[in-house]
């Protein structure tokens, strides 16, 4: 039938050609601590992922002229030393989509929330090269913290990467949190990374993000302080790639990596473990390169590739205030800004512990909401002005009139800017705020006083909906609030 002149050979018959196949088998030679070396597999590329016998898989993380490290992604309780080891030629990769909403993953993608596994159509790979800077767009759009200093201060675009960066304990992880969950209703999507924290961490944020409702906007991504260091490296990759779904389908994302100091200890001990070589504080050469790669695929993309924004809030944590150790500086370099939370002001109950003079925001200022940037303008004059005349004050000296009436409007801005958690303020209520405090309404009022009069005027902001808008004029706003004040006068009465 086949020497049938009148039917066509199939083409992959006529090009068959009998051939050898070389199969590489691998043996397993050692395992510990999430890392196994394999013989055997010469023609092993990084990033790959190996087969053991019994189902377990790895990621090639080390290749050596003899044998090669591989990140155990998942131990089958019979793996032992000698067992074989086959190349599979897949990169590791997650899926991806809106399932993931409202759903607590670890960073391969599996549920850890006692629900079914997400359903997914697509899957995206844990490392791709960054978006290129011809897809690329400026950062024009804020991206609306709801925290009186940031907002105001150090304004967030759609597309930056904000670095939070303070000692244990001094709210960072609040930051984020509240950051986060005034994104409620503003059609932006969230992923919130936890890498190496407890248990009871991990189950205070879920339980925070669920009582705001933003859970189901939110991915939370979790390699707990008892996983693998392999899986908690890999946390922010997950994060990321289901982050960078969203974008490319011209969403707007925001990406909390919490935080960035355990990551790469968690990649320190990896590399110690592959007996790399350490470089400086133990931590491997290119911890850097990781960092950047990371940062950088967080980016506004241009209209034509869908207009899709991922912003990134990674937190560092420093030692006894040190922002100059390699961690953190590296951080600072490669971020578009940062937020220092200072233990100092912490201990003075000033939260949140924001230290404006180390806090900048090198990019957000083109984005920020016009009417705030030039109410807020001579507020941070003020303000700035402020925390340098008050170490006068400290000498008990007497000081000129003038210097005194800046120190008391000073006081009276450090009241207003503190800022409980989970109370984010909408662009509206920013303006009231600014507006009252630059038409003097706070003069006079003390401490509490203070806290009365801007929780009602930001009630009354929140409740004029159809009044004014971000939008109205200098003179509608003045307008507005000083009737409010006098509403507010005459309800107190
Ligand atoms: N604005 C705020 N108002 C009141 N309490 C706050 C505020 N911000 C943070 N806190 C409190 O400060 C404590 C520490 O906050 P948080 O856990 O966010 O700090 P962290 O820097 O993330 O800590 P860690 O270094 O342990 O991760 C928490 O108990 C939190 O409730
Ligand atoms: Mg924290």
């Amino acid at each position: 039938m086949l020497d049938d002149p009148g039917r066509q050979r199939s083409p992959w018959l006529a090009d068959y050609r009998a051939q050898l196949r070389i199969n590489e088998i691998g043996k397993l030679v050692s395992i510990g601590d999430g890392i196994a070396r394999i013989e055997g597999l010469p023609s092993a590329a990084m990033d790959e992922i190996l087969r053991f016998e019994d189902g377990s898989e790895a990621l090639v993380f080390d290749l050596g002229s003899r044998s090669i490290g591989a990140i155990l992604l998942n131990q089958k309780e019979r793996l032992a030393a000698g067992a074989s080891a086959q190349l599979t030629g897949r990169r590791l990769d997650i899926g991806v989509g809106d399932a993931f909403l409202g759903r607590v993953v670890d960073p391969l993608g599996h549920p850890l929330d006692g629900a079914s596994a997400p359903q997914f159509s697509r899957r995206r790979a844990l490392e791709v090269a960054s978006p290129p800077i011809t897809a690329r767009d400026f950062v024009e759009r804020p991206l609306l913290s709801g925290n009186k200093m940031l907002d105001t201060m150090i304004p967030i675009g759609k597309g930056q990467r904000q670095l939070i960066i303070g000692d244990v304990g001094t709210g960072k992880s609040s930051l984020a949190l509240d950051t986060l969950i005034a994104q409620k209703g503003r059609d932006v999507l969230c992923v919130y990374v936890l890498i190496s924290q407890k248990r009871s961490a991990v189950v205070a944020t879920l339980e925070t993000l669920r009582q705001a409702s933003v859970l189901d906007i939110t991915c939370i991504v979790v390699a707990e302080a008892a996983t693998t260091p392999g899986l908690k490296f890999l946390a922010p990759f997950a994060g990321c790639a289901l982050a960078e779904e969203w974008m490319w389908a011209g969403r707007d994302v925001l990406v909390v990596y919490d935080d960035l100091t355990t990551h790469a200890r968690a990649y320190r001990e990896l590399s110690l473990l592959l007996r790399r070589p350490p470089g400086r504080e133990a931590y491997p050469g290119d911890i850097f390169y990781l960092h950047s790669r990371l940062l950088e695929r967080s980016t506004c993309l241009s209209t034509v590739h869908g207009g899709g924004s991922m912003t990134a809030l990674p937190i560092v944590e420093t030692e006894q205030g040190e922002i100059s150790a390699y961690i953190p500086t590296n951080l600072i370099s490669i971020t578009d800004g940062q937020i220092y939370l200072d233990p100092a002001l912490y201990a003075r109950g000033f939260l949140p512990a924001i230290d404006i003079t180390r806090s900048v925001s090198r990019i957000g200022g083109k984005a920020q909401v016009p009417a705030i940037k030039a109410e807020a303008a001579r507020m941070k004059l003020d303000y700035l002005q402020f925390l340098e005349l008050e170490v006068f004050t400290r000498f008990g000296s007497r000081l000129e009139a003038s210097v005194e009436a800046k120190i008391r409007r000073g006081r009276l801005l450090r009241e207003l800017l503190k800022q409980d958690r989970l109370s984010p303020l909408t662009a509206e209520q920013h303006m009231a705020w600014l507006v009252a405090y630059s038409e003097g309404l706070f003069d006079g009022l003390e401490g509490g006083a203070v806290q009365a009069r801007l929780a009602g005027l930001l009630k009354k902001a929140a409740a004029d909906g159809p009044g004014v808008g971000i939008a109205s004029g200098r003179e509608a706003w003045r307008d507005a609030v000083a009737g409010w004040s006098r509403e507010l006068d005459e309800e107190s009465r």
